[in-house]
């Protein structure tokens, strides 16, 4: 066979290209979930103990299902007894549990989760799954993986068994604060070698090959976020009051993601409480959306349409750059994780953010951010975020 010939193909003078073609909001509903939830109990188990479903959003490339063109989402199943077999892959995840227990080994880390705890997948790392409870361990992923299969280059690996533990993990009595402080020192040792990078022009820089290949590391956590101290934290933010502009949430931070604010390195995992009757301003971002509301109900209007909502349904509530806001029904409060790939696209320097239509967009990252209107106290900064 004849090597492919590549082409040039001329752009002269074309215009730029208007906006995107944005994927339009989808809600899988409760009842759709647990249905779902129900054939994945009901089928043979498979060989690698996988029961496991991709929300499919109908844009999505039928090579690469997602529900988001960069979150894949997946349903995860097992049965009372059953575990995964060993894999892993090059992207990234976060995982959710809504029913039942399970038990999560990632590479030497172990963690013992129920309803509502959340949960990172470091890169490369193998990782089994087994449910230790008597009902369905069910479980939402949340993957980077459309990106890296549209890179072509999303790896993952099935395994035999657990490999031994790991040398590099934190040695007994070291923290993540040593390990960023070690790196720290490595980083200058590595600007002050011999081969150190240096400046050739007004703030351009040279950096060897010696620098290329061993850039500053820190070791990728596994880490947990149980519900139960998550909840106590965010019930506090209902003090607020009806006047605050901004949004009752925490993010689950990993400190490896730095100033990306991340729960892995591409996307964040927030858990919003919104009390009763609280209408947030409409804005936009370029980092995508996926809520699964778990508490309460109420709507969101999206590029103009108005969507209902309520506990159970997962949504992707804000594709692209379309103004979106949400709200609160009269009665019970609302409890919901929210999903955004935003610290991939602060890395990319892309995140586009307009928090009030009345100002311009900027970008976050590389800009000054916004500010709400809530009194500064020691220990509670505020963040944008939503
Ligand atoms: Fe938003």
């Amino acid at each position: 066979m004849s090597d492919p010939r590549p082409f040039f193909t001329d752009v002269s003078g074309a215009p730029a290209p208007g906006e995107p073609d944005y994927w339009q909001p989808v809600i899988f509903r409760g009842d759709e979930i647990a249905a779902e939830i129900a054939r994945l109990c009901d089928i043979e188990r498979p060989a690698d103990g996988r029961r496991s479903s991709l929300f499919t959003h109908p844009r999505a490339p039928e090579s690469s299902p997602s529900l988001a063109p960069g979150i894949r989402v997946s349903l995860d199943v097992l049965l009372p007894g059953e575990s995964t077999t060993p894999r892993r892959h090059t992207s990234t995840q976060v995982g959710f549990a809504i029913a039942g227990t399970g038990r999560v080994r990632i590479g030497d880390t172990v963690h013992d989760v129920g309803r509502y705890d959340a949960w990172n997948h470091p890169s490369w790392r193998p990782y089994t799954v087994t449910n230790t409870g008597d009902e369905p361990f069910v479980r939402f992923t949340y993957s980077n993986a459309p990106l890296l299969e549209k890179m072509n280059v999303h790896l993952v690996e099935d395994l035999a068994e657990m490999p031994e533990a790991r040398p590099d993990a934190f040695p007994d009595g070291a923290s993540e604060d040593d390990a960023a402080d070690a790196a720290d020192e490595a980083g200058d040792a590595r600007r002050t070698s011999p081969f150190g990078t240096f400046e050739l022009a007004d703030r351009a820089m040279l950096m060897p090959y010696e620098t290329l290949i061993n850039p500053p590391s820190l070791p990728s956590p596994a880490l947990v976020w149980p519900w139960e101290g998550v909840k106590s934290h965010l019930d506090q933010l209902e003090a607020l009051g009806d006047t605050y502009i901004g949004r009752r949430l925490y993010l689950l931070y990993n400190p490896l993601t730095g100033r990306t604010n991340g729960t892995t390195p591409s996307f964040f995992a927030t858990i919003t409480i919104r009390p009763p009757s609280i209408v947030d301003r409409p804005h936009r971002h370029v980092s995508a959306a996926i809520n699964y509301f778990f508490h309460g109900s109420g709507w969101s209007r999206v590029g103009g349409k108005r969507y209902e909502w309520g506990a159970g349904d997962l949504m992707l509530t804000a594709p692209g750059w379309m103004i979106h806001h949400h709200a609160s029904d009269d009665g019970d409060r609302v409890y919901e994780l929210t999903i955004q790939d935003q610290p991939l696209n602060i890395a990319m320097e892309s995140l586009l953010w307009q928090e009030n239509l009345k100002h311009p967009p900027r970008v976050l990252g590389s800009e000054d951010g916004f500010a709400t209107n809530r009194a500064l106290r020691p220990a509670t900064v505020g963040t944008a975020g939503g």
